[in-house]
Order: structure tokens, then C-alpha cells, then sequence
């Protein structure tokens, strides 16, 4: 019998077992990841390469070794040598990465397929809102023209110019205007260093950039109008920036890419997980990111028509975890208890320091984490939809693989954070997929046939509407997931207890080998040759995800003395393409009306532009933060048995009045007692 390895492919999260001897592309397109190929596998294109990576993944019992892909071939050998640009560029060598055509698997592995290599360019959700922003950027630009020395008044040239820079400040800006006197001014290092020789060059008129009223950090030869600055939200799955005109607000270009850090884990625990068990771990995740921000900058400023060196500021946010990995510090303090982040307060630091490759004398603004798992993307939800001003309760969640959730109004906020795990996401899923071209996005089922149709990204309208449908589908995504089992409680194929009914009368429902299963696309539909089923473990997944979304906004209400919020606001890529009827019809979110339930996108991201468009929203943010109050939900003595409850679909014993028409085949459920207290 042939041996048989596990392959790991990230970062579609995709694994499987694979007979020994398979190449690593055929292996791949097995498992539904396209790897782009326009030489028919001779070795010649190079549009294949893939990265192995080593160590013990403890979450997929595997060690992965270079040595688990057959050696390096010469036609191989020979093509990555013609590349030594490439492989410098990336920070590759030979053996790490590798043609998946032409390496064969010999033992378990995990492998990295990067973006460019990818058949299906994953569909990144995070685009920028149009959205209202007063304009006062940390920096600030001024014309200072200087009589040049003499031997009379030899003043020192930073001296003569900060002199300048005081009285120009004072003009631009009117006497009420609270700024420094000239010798409280200071200069970056990097700046002076090339001062004496822009003065000169200039005739003594420069323009100044100052950052926050204080430090001078660019002094340009002439009169220069424009600066630049960019905004990140890392997110575990996405990183998205957005490069604005810090003089006019413009968004000039919004970048995204995946977070390379998911071949080190899926979710936060996981990454966590592997900065402690490796010795390199947090280097080895820290330098990903820092890779990925370069990388993101570059292309933003290409599309601007700018260089990189014209970006005189960044404002990051992302989760705690995120945060302190990109800012080098050890995140192993935010997975145990107590957990505490290195720091809560907002940071500002050097972009050199953390080697990011903006102006040499640039500033990274960091905003400021609330909890362990309640980060500075939290803290940019709240800036961007300003919960803290408002009469009405309103509940902000930002759903990924961890949820974070902040209740209230400008009275008092409450947040907390739950791990919903990467169900909802479309990993851990037997199907499931990120959102890219041949992802299910969208499912309905007919209550009487039990047939459903579905629409899949990159094809118009339902596969219904084609006469013909064939090869089109390669999985199911987190938006289609809950679609999926909504519907299929809604129509009464699973019970409120995410359990398959037995002897409904349709082919689509059968055990499979893992049990039961509704088959949603057949396979001559896919272009993996398999039929796409939601399995009776499928259900479970998102039972649990949801659940523990669930209890969450519940301890919060509670906590609050509220039995529903005002309104509910969903923020990040997910919350923008589920659809709200399904996920209340499943107890995602709580009962409320619908048409109170807002999906707003990428907040963090709008959060982040508007910290670095407009400073005082810094110090805005900075007190919110220090006011809201957190809770940890394992220490309520009530969480399992709320838990428990929150299992069921919607809910064990809430009415759910809103979609209770939907369903009206529920029934009460005699085990709820068991958990009420
Ligand atoms: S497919 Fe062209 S080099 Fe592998």
C-alpha cells in the first residue's frame, strides 16, 4: 500500500493526506489551491514556487523538514540559480523555496503558497469608506527662509534655522496658538545629518516638516506643498493600508494582502502558541509582518506615483497579539492569566527602529490595546463610529477569528473578547474556503424540494440561472457557511440542536464518512472533482463559534443591566457579507430589529486613517480607552451553562422574536432547564 503524508497549505488553511510521490502542485490542486503554472510543469516558468516550512506545528502534529520533499533536480537547480535577484529580494534560498511541479512529497509538511504563486488571488474585503475627517495631521509643513551666516553672527545651522522655524510657526498658526519657543524644538538625527548641506543647497529656503509641534523631521530644499503618511489595520488574516495626503486627506491608494504570519497559526492562540515554543518564533513572526508592511508601502507609493521616503508618518492598529508582535515585544503574556499587554497606552516610535521602510526620520503611531484580546483595532472601532458619544446603547463587533465587543453609550463601555475560532472564517470547515474566484458566497434551500441553489464569487447571478453549471465551484466561504446552516435549520433538515434529522426524503442528505451531510454542490459542479457537502461536524464548528459570540454580547447586555442594544454594528470584511436575518436565524448576533443591525466594513481601517489624519483624535482615543471597562469571560460563574444554552439554534430558551416567523416548526426545548439557573 502506498505511504501516506499530511500536507498543509497555507495560507488557505487547506490539509489533507496524500500518497508519497505526489508532487506538491498536483497534491495542492487535490485539496482545492490552485498554484499557477503557464510552462506545463517543465520547470521553466516559475510560477509555481512554493515555501517549505520547518519546525513542529504541535496544531497539525507534524514536523515539516525540507527533507519531506524529494531533493532539488537539476532542471529545478537550474532555474531558481537564473533567479538570484528574486531569491535575494525575498530573502529565499534554494531548498526552502521550491518548484511545487517538480518536488515530490515524501513526508508530512507544511507549505507555503505565496501570492504570487496563488491560482485564485484571494479577494481581500477591507476597502476604505468614504468618510467626513477634520484634517490635523501630526505634521505639519513650514516655509522658513534665514539670512545665511557670517562672521559676524556665526550662529549654528540648526540653531539659525529652528530661530526661523519659530517665528514662521507663529505666523502660520496666530498668536492663541500654543507652540514651543525655538530652543525647545528639537531635530531627528537623521534629519540633521543631512541639514548643513539642504541649507546650503537651498539658498537658506526650506521647507520644514514638524511632527506633533516639536521635532523636525524633514527640511526639503524650496517650497514643498504635499506630505504623506499611511494607516494600517493588521488583522491575524489581512493586513490592509491606505496612503492619504496628510495635507488634503485624499486617499491616494489602499493596499492589501494576506497576513504572512498564518503559516505560523491560523488564530492569535495559535501564533502565540508558537513565539513560545520557538526560540525564533517572535522573530520569525515579527519579520513577516515587517516584510509584508515594506512590501504594501512600496506598491501604495508606486500607485501614488510617490516615493516611499515622502511617507513621514504610519498609524498601526490591529489586535493585542498583532500589536505586539509588530512591535517586537512578546506576546506570550497576553495567552496566560492574568493577561496583560506589555502596554496599554498609545506608542509612538521611530519607523527605523521597527525597519520600516518610510522616511528615514518617520514616526509609527501605534494606538492604544484595551484587554489582552481587546486590541488597538478595538480602539480604532470605536474612534471610527464613536460609540462614546452617543444617548442610544450600541454594540460594535468586529468578528475574525477572535471577536471583540464593546457595549454601550457616552455614559459607560464595556468590552470583551471571545476566540470564535476560524469556522466563520471558512477554515476548520471541510470545505471551506477564504473568500476568493470559485468560493460559494451565497446559499438558499427550498423548504419543499430541499434543492438549494448558490452563487459563487467570480460568476453572475445563482447557478441556477445557468443552463449549464459545470467546474465552477472550489469551496465554501464563511459568509456561505452561515448561509448554509441557517438554511439548513431553517428548512428542517438539522434540528435547534444542529443535529441532521433522519429520513427526510432528499439524495443530498446521506452519511458520509464523517457522518451526515447535505451535499450543496455535486461534484461535476466543482473544479475539484468532489461534492462540496456541509457535514453534521461542519454544524458543530459553527455551533461553537457561534455560541461563543453569542455569550459574549449576552455577559455584556447583562453586565449592563440591557436586555437588547439600540443597535448593532458589525464591523470588519466578515460582517460586511454575512447576511443578518441568517446570522440572527442562527444566534450569531441577539434578537433585535433587523433593520437596527449595520455592517460598516473595515472600521479599524477607518479608525487608523482618521488617528492619522487628525491628531487630537489620538488624545480622543487615548482617554476612551482608559475609561472602558473590561471583563473576562471565563471568570463569569455562569458562562458554561450560558455557553450551553447558546448552543442550540437560535437559542435554547430565548424567544428570538424577530425571526421566530422564519422558524415555525421550533419547539422548547425540555434540556434548557438543565442549564438555567
Ligand atoms: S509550473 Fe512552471 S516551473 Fe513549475
Amino acid at each position: 500500500m502506498t505511504k501516506k503524508h499530511t500536507i498543509i497549505l497555507q495560507p488557505s488553511g487547506r490539509r489533507g493526506q496524500v500518497d508519497e510521490g505526489t508532487s506538491v502542485r498536483t497534491a495542492a490542486r487535490e485539496l482545492g489551491v490552485d498554484i499557477e503554472s503557464i510552462c506545463a510543469e517543465n520547470a521553466t516558468c516559475g510560477k509555481c514556487m512554493v515555501l517549505v516550512e520547518e519546525g513542529r506545528f504541535e496544531k497539525y502534529h507534524i514536523d515539516s523538514k525540507r527533507e519531506h520533499l524529494s531533493p532539488v533536480g537539476a532542471a529545478e537547480r537550474d532555474y531558481l540559480q537564473r533567479r538570484p535577484k528574486l531569491l535575494k529580494e525575498k530573502g529565499w534560498e534554494i531548498g526552502q523555496v521550491r518548484l511545487s511541479c517538480q518536488c515530490k512529497i515524501l513526508g508530512d509538511v507544511l507549505i507555503n503558497v505565496p501570492e504570487e504563486s496563488r491560482g485564485n488571488k484571494q479577494i481581500v474585503r477591507k476597502s476604505a469608506r468614504e468618510r467626513h475627517i477634520e484634517i490635523k495631521p501630526a505634521i505639519r509643513k513650514y516655509l522658513v527662509s534665514m539670512t545665511p551666516p557670517n562672521l559676524e553672527r556665526p550662529i549654528a545651522d540648526w540653531e539659525r534655522l529652528a530661530k526661523g522655524l519659530e517665528t514662521s510657526m507663529r505666523l502660520v498658526r496666530g498668536a492663541e496658538a500654543e507652540l514651543p519657543r525655538w530652543h525647545e524644538l528639537t531635530i531627528d538625527y537623521q534629519c540633521l545629518r543631512t541639514l548643513s548641506k539642504t541649507l546650503r543647497d537651498s539658498n537658506w529656503n526650506v521647507t520644514v516638516s514638524v511632527w506633533q509641534d516639536k521635532e523636525v523631521i524633514e527640511v526639503q530644499a524650496g517650497y514643498v506643498e504635499d506630505s504623506y503618511g499611511a494607516a494600517v489595520d493588521i488583522g491575524s488574516t489581512t493586513v490592509a493600508l491606505y496612503l492619504c495626503n496628510l495635507r488634503t486627506g485624499e486617499l491616494l491608494a489602499a493596499e492589501s494582502e494576506m497576513n504572512p504570519q498564518i503559516v505560523y497559526g491560523e488564530d492569535v492562540m495559535s501564533r502565540i502558541q508558537y513565539t513560545i515554543e520557538h526560540p525564533d518564533g517572535l522573530e520569525k513572526l515579527h519579520k513577516a509582518i515587517i516584510g509584508t508592511l515594506n512590501k504594501l508601502l512600496k506598491q501604495a507609493a508606486h500607485t501614488a506615483k510617490i516615493k516611499t521616503s515622502e511617507i513621514l508618518e504610519m498609524v498601526l492598529v490591529g489586535n493585542s497579539t498583532m500589536h505586539h508582535i509588530v512591535l517586537n515585544l512578546h506576546p506570550k503574556d497576553l495567552g496566560l492569566a492574568p493577561f496583560v499587554p506589555a502596554i496599554h497606552e498609545s506608542v509612538d516610535i521611530k519607523a527605523r527602529e521597527l525597519g520600516l521602510h518610510i522616511n528615514a526620520s518617520g514616526n509609527i503611531h501605534v494606538l492604544p490595546t484595551i484587554a489582552s484580546f481587546v486590541g488597538a483595532d478595538t480602539s480604532a472601532v470605536i474612534l471610527a463610529e464613536e460609540p462614546h458619544k452617543q444617548d442610544e446603547n450600541w454594540l460594535l463587533i468586529d468578528v475574525g477569528t477572535n471577536a471583540e465587543l464593546v457595549l454601550g453609550n457616552r455614559k459607560r463601555l464595556v468590552c470583551t473578547s471571545t476566540p470564535t475560532g476560524p469556522a466563520l472564517e471558512g477554515a476548520h470547515v471541510e470545505y471551506g474556503m477564504r473568500a476568493a474566484p470559485g468560493a460559494i458566497e451565497r446559499v438558499h434551500i427550498d423548504e419543499k424540494t430541499l434543492e438549494p441553489k448558490y452563487k459563487v464569487i467570480g460568476v453572475e447571478g445563482w447557478n441556477t440561472d445557468h443552463a449549464e453549471f459545470k467546474g465552477q465551484v472550489k469551496g465554501i466561504c464563511g459568509s456561505a457557511i452561515i448561509d448554509a446552516v441557517a438554511e439548513l435549520f431553517r428548512v428542517g433538515i438539522v434540528d435547534s440542536r444542529g443535529r441532521f434529522k433522519k429520513g427526510l426524503k432528499s439524495k443530498r442528505i446521506r452519511e458520509g464518512e464523517n457522518g451526515w451531510e447535505y451535499v450543496i454542490a455535486w461534484a461535476e459542479e466543482t473544479s475539484i472533482g468532489r461534492d462540496i457537502p456541509m457535514t453534521q461536524q461542519d454544524v458543530r464548528q459553527i455551533q461553537l463559534a457561534k455560541a461563543a459570540l453569542y455569550v459574549a454580547a449576552r455577559t455584556l447586555l447583562k453586565r449592563s443591566n440591557l436586555q437588547t442594544p439600540d443597535k448593532i454594528i458589525l464591523a470588519g470584511g466578515f460582517g460586511s457579507f454575512i447576511d443578518k436575518e441568517k446570522a440572527m436565524l442562527i444566534g450569531l448576533i441577539p434578537d433585535c430589529e433587523l433593520n437596527k443591525v449595520y455592517a460598516i466594513g473595515n472600521a479599524a481601517g477607518d479608525g487608523a486613517r482618521i488617528a492619522l489624519l487628525n491628531v487630537e483624535k489620538r488624545n480622543e482615543i487615548d482617554s476612551v480607552t482608559r475609561k472602558v471597562e473590561r471583563f473576562e469571560l471565563p471568570t463569569d460563574p455562569d458562562f458554561q451553562n450560558n455557553f450551553m444554552l447558546a448552543t442550540s439554534f437560535p437559542h435554547m430558551n430565548e424567544p428570538f422574536e424577530h425571526i421566530a416567523h422564519l422558524i415555525p416548526h421550533r419547539t422548547a426545548d425540555p434540556m434548557a432547564k438543565n442549564f438555567m439557573k
